[in-house]
C-alpha cells in the first residue's frame, strides 16, 4: 500500500515538474500513468458557513467558533481531521452515519461494539450530555457537557469539520 502511495506521489511530482518546466525540452520524460488525485482541499471559512446553513435545524444556527472552543474538551482524546490518528479515543472524521464502535483500528469497549446504532445528531447529543448513562459500560471517561447550547454548537462544528453532506 505504502509503496503505491509513494509511487503515485512521485508520478504526481514528475507531472508537476513536467508541467512547470520549459515546454518541449523533455518530450520523453512525461509519465504515462495518470497523475494521482489531488488531496481534498481544506474548507475555507466561507465554505464552512455554507455547509452550516445546510444542516438540519437547530444545528444550522450553531456557532462554529463556540463549537471549536467546546471541542477543546475532546481533543486530548480525539482527532477530527480526515485520516487523523486514534488517540485515547477514535478519530471522529465521518462519525455521522457511521455505526457506533466501528472505526477501523480502534479497540472499543464491548458496550460500544454492541451498541448497534448509527451516530446521528440526536444520539451524539445524548452521548455528550452524559456518556455514562447513555451507554453504560463504555470507556469514554468524559463527565458530559451539560450546556445544551454548547452541545449544539459542538455538534454543528463536528458536522461541518467531518465531511457532512446534506441528508446524512
Ligand atoms: C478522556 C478521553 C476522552 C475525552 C475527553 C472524550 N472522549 Fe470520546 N471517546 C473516548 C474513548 C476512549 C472512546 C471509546 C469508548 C468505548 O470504546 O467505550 C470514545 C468514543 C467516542 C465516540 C464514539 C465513536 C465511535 O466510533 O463510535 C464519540 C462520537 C466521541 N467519543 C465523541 C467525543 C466528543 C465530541 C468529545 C468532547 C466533548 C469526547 N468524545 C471526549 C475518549 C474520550
Amino acid at each position: 500500500m505504502r509503496s503505491v502511495f509513494v509511487a503515485s506521489g512521485i508520478a504526481a511530482l514528475a507531472a508537476l515538474a513536467a508541467a512547470c518546466g520549459p515546454t518541449g525540452s523533455e518530450p520523453a520524460s512525461a509519465p504515462s500513468s495518470a497523475p494521482a488525485a489531488p488531496p481534498a482541499p481544506k474548507l475555507t471559512d466561507a465554505e464552512k458557513t455554507a455547509i452550516l446553513a445546510t444542516l438540519p435545524a437547530p444545528y444550522n444556527t450553531g456557532d462554529l467558533t463556540a463549537g471549536k472552543q467546546a471541542f477543546a474538551l475532546c481533543q486530548s482524546c480525539h482527532t477530527i481531521a480526515e485520516g487523523g490518528p486514534n488517540k485515547t479515543g477514535p478519530n471522529l472524521y465521518g462519525v455521522f452515519g457511521r455505526v457506533a464502535g466501528a472505526h477501523e483500528g480502534f479497540k472499543y469497549s464491548d458496550a460500544l461494539k454492541a451498541a448497534g446504532f448509527k451516530w446521528d445528531a440526536e444520539k451524539l447529543d445524548a452521548w455528550l450530555a452524559n456518556p455514562k448513562t447513555f451507554l453504560p459500560g463504555n470507556r469514554m471517561t468524559f463527565v458530559g457537557l451539560k450546556d445544551e447550547q454548547k452541545r449544539r454548537d459542538l455538534i454543528a462544528y463536528i458536522k461541518v469539520e467531518t465531511g457532512y453532506k446534506p441528508g446524512e
